[in-house]
């Protein structure tokens, strides 16, 4: 595990983006996994700034999302579909057909997360994921748990994220506590993994997953068995490093 403490959100926004767009650059038809969440949007506007400079081009990129939420329609504002369009892919020229996010209407969810697992495996895999880390430890929706889930699945939100989810939506109740995820495996099939995080709130997150054994109650801990992957988090993350 790679650990670049930078000096803030927009240094941590850098070094993601030159670590993807290098990448893209070297494989004009990579396979990327997206985040979403409020820690990717700096390195969002960047890759933007980047394809509009011309130094990358997404025709040819593949893009795979780690998760959505359950019972939300793509169109709602607060769906994840929605975030990926409003914050990167609508933005660059990358072909709708590209792009991968899971179905939070799906009516046979099993079948969604199993055809989910199969147009990755067809795609070649995801070559560079990027993750966010959840004040609980979390990965894509990954949970603290008893076990490590392994495979794309619906998961029960947990309270504490809940509750982190809810100052985007106007009432506690609209808020969903459901959500399909890509599983622990799935995400550490990815070639390369850069896990990003920002600010005080995600320093004992970071503390853990860094520090700690590996245990599935911080989710984030697998990512030491990974043979490739980098942790950009801003001096306040890094904390109590
Ligand atoms: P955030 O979410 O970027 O909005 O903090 C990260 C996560 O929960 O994975």
């Amino acid at each position: 595990m790679k650990l670049i403490i930078t000096r803030d959100y927009e240094e941590m926004s850098r070094r993601a983006a030159d670590i993807v767009i290098s990448h893209m650059v070297q494989k004009p038809d990579m396979v990327l996994g997206l985040a979403t969440g409020s820690t990717p949007e700096g390195l969002y506007q960047k890759l933007i700034e980047a394809y509009r400079g011309g130094t990358i081009d997404f025709s040819n990129v593949r893009t795979f999302n780690l998760d959505e939420y359950y019972g939300i329609d793509e169109d709602n504002d607060q769906s994840y579909h929605y975030f990926m369009k409003e914050k990167l892919l609508d933005h660059v020229n990358i072909p709708m057909e590209n792009t991968h996010i899971l179905d939070g209407m799906a009516e046979d969810v099993h079948a969604e997360c199993m055809d989910y697992e199969r147009r990755i495996d067809e795609a070649g895999g995801i070559d560079l994921q990027i993750l966010g880390i959840g004040k609980n430890g979390h990965i894509g929706f990954n949970e603290p748990g008893d076990v490590f889930i392994r495979r794309t699945h619906l998961v029960d939100l947990d309270q504490e994220t809940i509750q982190a989810n809810s100052r985007f939506f106007t009432c506690k109740e609209e808020v969903p506590t459901q959500a399909l995820t890509m599983g622990i495996e799935t995400i550490m099939k990815a070639r390369k993994i850069i896990l990003i995080a920002s600010g005080e709130g995600k320093a004992e997150a970071i503390y853990r997953a860094v520090k700690c054994e590996i245990h599935p109650m911080v989710p984030a801990s697998i990512l030491h068995v990974h043979p490739d992957v980098t942790v950009i988090v801003d001096e306040e993350a890094a904390s109590k490093l």
